[in-house]
């Protein structure tokens, strides 16, 4: 008995089954009713009781086998095949790489939501521009250096195509088209003719803003960047103005914010003054709103300008502008978790 049970157990062990069907098969043949396992519980009644319980024993052991054994031919048979797919289901799913903002774009965003909150729309203009609407139209001379070869990058001569050196000329754009009042932010890419380095590059981003309505004054210019300025480099910040030139604004200003670096008491990043310059700023010129078709005896405005590279820099401080163009994950990866 012991010998015909160590024997079935080596044909047990050594079934296989092609399909699901074949499986069923032998658990027919093995564990059913008539099967040939359940038979040797019928001949059981016959072995010697001296004998019984090992003879017990090996039948139960040879039945787990088999059903073991069959259970598991079962499942690979009807397991679809996917190793012909090349594909492994047993893995586990890779985590999904999320991508991450690019600095310029996370504080472009920043510069829009605090300027929205005052009022202030999105306008945007073309890049591929003319000598009206980025000089001329603004107040700049014929012969004002700007023009020069040396800073904008001239398409073609008649008609003039250019390279917009700046956002300003997107003013001209929304004014020629649309009676104050005007209350526009556009944020853009501006081209200039400068060798690459690290504190220069041939094209860059700037964000202009625009107020056009009767009885704008100075002091709404003062407080608007008062406001930009506490709302972008926490409300510490403090700003002063410079009395400066630009072509289109006049009086003219550039405003510096304390270094937030030192707290204003001078270190290398502020030169040891205490405060860093951030942007242009002016009340529009009368000859503009004249250029554009706007009253200047009913109307007034403010303007300013600014890089977002330079709010970014000074946020983050990246040394180097090509690293905003040069796309290293490395450095964009840094910005996880900023937004
Ligand atoms: N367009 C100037 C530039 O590119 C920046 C600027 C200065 C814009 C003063 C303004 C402004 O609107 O009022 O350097």
């Amino acid at each position: 008995m012991i010998e015909k049970i160590n024997a079935l157990k080596a044909v047990i062990q050594a079934l296989t089954a092609n399909s699901p069907e074949e499986a069923e098969a032998l658990r027919i043949k093995y564990l059913s009713k008539k099967g040939v396992i359940t038979g040797l519980f019928a001949d059981f009644r016959n072995v010697p009781a001296e004998q019984k319980k090992e003879v017990g024993q090996a039948i139960n052991e040879l039945k787990t086998l088999a059903t073991e054994r069959i259970n598991a031919l079962k499942e690979s048979t009807s397991a679809v095949d996917t190793s012909a797919l090349g594909l492994d289901l047993t893995r586990s799913a890779a985590p999904v790489a999320l991508g991450t903002r690019h600095p310029l774009s996370i504080v472009r965003e920043e510069i829009i939501a605090i300027f929205r909150r005052l009022g202030f729309t999105i306008a945007e203009g073309p890049e591929i521009e003319d000598d009206w609407h980025v000089f001329s139209s603004l107040n700049f001379a014929a012969d004002h250096p700007a023009r020069d070869m040396q800073d904008t990058f001239f398409i073609q001569r008649e008609p003039d195509v250019l390279l917009r050196t700046h956002t300003s000329s997107v003013q001209t754009r929304v004014m020629e088209r649309q009676k104050p009042p005007i209350r526009i932010i556009c944020p853009g890419r501006v081209y200039r003719n400068e060798a690459i380095s690290a504190r220069a590059h041939c094209f860059f981003h700037q964000v202009e803003a625009l107020y056009v309505d009767k009885n704008v004054s100075f002091a709404d210019l003062r407080q608007t960047l008062l406001y930009f300025a506490q709302e972008m480099f926490g409300p510490e910040t403090k700003i002063r103005l410079r009395p400066s030139y630009f072509p289109f604004t006049e009086p003219s200003a550039e405003m510096d914010i304390s270094c937030d670096l030192c707290g204003g008491k001078g270190c290398s990043f502020c030169k040891g003054t205490g405060w860093v310059e951030i942007l242009g700023c002016g009340m529009v010129d009368p000859n503009v709103l004249e250029a554009n078709g706007i009253d200047s005896r009913e109307y007034t405005g403010f303007a300013l300008g600014m890089g977002i590279e330079r709010i970014t820099n000074l946020k983050y401080r990246v040394k180097d502008l090509r690293m905003f163009s040069e796309n290293d994950r490395r450095f964009l990866e840094e910005f996880q978790a900023a937004h």
